[in-house]
């Protein structure tokens, strides 16, 4: 009896050991996450879920996506808060699109070209020609644009 318990405790504690060391094993083999990057209550709202993934946007290509909003025209049809052209409001863009979608909008590309006029489409086309870094840090300023239009 007294073996056959000792036994028990030894097969107890070697299984425990295994799943401690497959425990560390997969915490280690999995890649830790960027330093998360948040500014302000832009980001409020961000989820696990959404790959607009708003934590890997640094502060730099968040401005210089603000700065190249605004000289590319973009309000000239599409308005952030209070300013621009209130028919396509952007506010909440990153709520419902990720990076990748909002690249394509702003280019005209992809998933958006079979849904912008032509005309529309045309404009956006000039935007092709932008760096990609640039349309890049657009993208990225846009998905952090994640409350409701006022
Ligand atoms: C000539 C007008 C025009 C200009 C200029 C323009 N857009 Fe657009 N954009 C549109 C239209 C039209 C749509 C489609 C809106 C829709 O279907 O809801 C759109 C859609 C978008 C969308 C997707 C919006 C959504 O609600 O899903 C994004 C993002 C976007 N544009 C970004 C930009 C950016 C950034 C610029 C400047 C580089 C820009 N646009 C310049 C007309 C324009």
């Amino acid at each position: 009896m007294r073996e056959a318990l000792a036994r028990c405790a030894t097969l107890t504690v070697v299984v425990g050991l295994v799943f401690l060391a497959v425990l560390v094993a997969r915490r280690e083999a999995t890649p830790s996450r960027p330093l998360a990057v948040r500014d302000g209550p832009a980001t409020a709202g961000a989820t696990e879920s959404n790959p607009a993934d708003p934590l890997t946007v640094s502060p730099e290509q968040s401005a210089r996506g603000a700065v190249l909003f605004a000289s590319l025209d973009c309000r000239s049809c599409h308005s952030l808060g209070d300013e621009g052209n209130p028919g396509l409001p952007l506010d909440d863009v990153g709520q419902r699109r990720d990076r990748e979608q909002i690249l394509a909008w702003i280019t005209g590309t992809g998933v958006a070209a079979a849904e912008l006029s032509p005309a529309a489409r045309r404009r956006k086309a000039t935007y092709q020609t932008v760096a990609q870094e640039d349309l890049k840090a657009l993208a990225a300023f846009l998905s952090l644009q994640r409350t409701p239009p006022p």
